[in-house]
């Protein structure tokens, strides 16, 4: 695959200050002016002051110098006015209006999570010991940024641009509602397209190691806010990750999530869901204190088709 991942965003919001001020309370640290990062990866989330809320970029990650002179040249063929440097590529999305960056190289490696030994009906794998889960110390920390949601008013060039353009892949598709789940390395999903009256960012993702992890931090933010709980806890269907969604003080919703399916291999992943009791709404195997439909479209959409307006978009 050419694309090896998914590095970083740029939230552009009216006041960046606060948004940095409440991720540093989720264990994101300032690693640089206007940069959180992870123990890691030390650029996940760049912010910037804007007058509404959107994505300004996303960085990728490709394999090598020839992947990126194959991307620049695709993007060129599609007609789009690509800019070019030594080691990276970056164009505007045509449809979204969002800054696409991509380099040479490839995420630092996670440090992996702590095996969890896990008693179950008729399994005792923990015996004698207290779960780590319950006697830890430190509230777990967001390991990276995994994946960010977009709304497009014509979903089809959207994924034609990620897919024809720069080389990622559909790992599945749910054709009632018109949503395609892309992926520019092993996670199930890296970008999601789903259809909106306005191009808008409907979600970003940080991943966290485990259930225990979401539900703690998920906590923190209904403790400072208790309105800012979305939809979840829950398990989707389609990518199997554990999900909460919450606001963000920006009034953007995120999610933290856990245990998401991975594909090394597109022969191997049945892309065909069996399951044939699909509707528009059954997105999850389980779910609570959920708003479905602040889940699909951000509330404040109006604010947000204002603001591409007064920006000539
Ligand atoms: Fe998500």
């Amino acid at each position: 695959m050419a694309l090896t991942d998914f590095l970083n965003i740029t939230l552009s919001v009216p006041n960046p200050t606060e948004l940095e001020s409440f991720w540093n309370r989720r264990g994101l640290a300032t690693t640089a002016p206007g940069q959180l990062g992870t123990t890691e990866r030390a650029s996940q989330i760049y912010l910037q002051e804007g007058p509404y809320r959107h994505v300004a970029e996303i960085t990728l990650a490709c394999s090598s110098h020839d992947d990126l002179v194959r991307i620049f040249s695709r993007l060129e063929g599609l007609g789009l006015d690509a800019q070019r440097g030594d080691d990276w590529v970056r164009v505007k999305d045509p449809t979204l209006d969002h800054s696409v960056r991509i380099e040479v190289g490839s995420a630092t490696p996670l440090i992996p999570a702590a095996s969890r030994q896990l008693n179950a009906p008729g399994v005792i794998v923990r015996e004698n010991r207290r779960s780590e889960a319950a006697i830890r110390v430190d509230v777990p920390r967001p390991r990276r940024v995994g994946h960010v949601v977009f709304g497009s008013t014509d979903p089809q060039a959207t994924v034609d641009f990620y897919v024809k353009g720069l080389g990622f892949r559909v790992s599945d598709r749910l054709p009632d509602v018109d949503a395609t789940f892309l992926r520019c390395s092993k996670d199930h999903h890296n970008i999601l397209i789903l259809p909106s009256p306005v191009p808008c960012m409907n979600h970003y993702a940080l991943e966290m190691d485990d259930f225990d992890g979401i539900g703690l931090r998920g906590v923190e933010v209904v403790q400072e806010r208790p309105d800012a709980s979305v939809y979840g806890m829950g398990r989707h269907v389609v990518g199997s990750n554990i999900f909460w969604y919450l606001l963000d003080p920006a009034g953007g919703m995120f999610e933290f999530f856990s245990d998401m399916d991975q594909i090394t291999d597109d022969d191997l992943w049945d892309r065909d869901l069996r399951r044939d009791d699909w509707d528009p709404f059954t997105i999850a195997s389980y779910e609570s204190g959920t708003s479905k439909m602040d889940f699909f479209l951000p509330s404040d959409i109006d604010v947000i088709a204002a603001g591409r307006e007064a920006a000539g978009l």
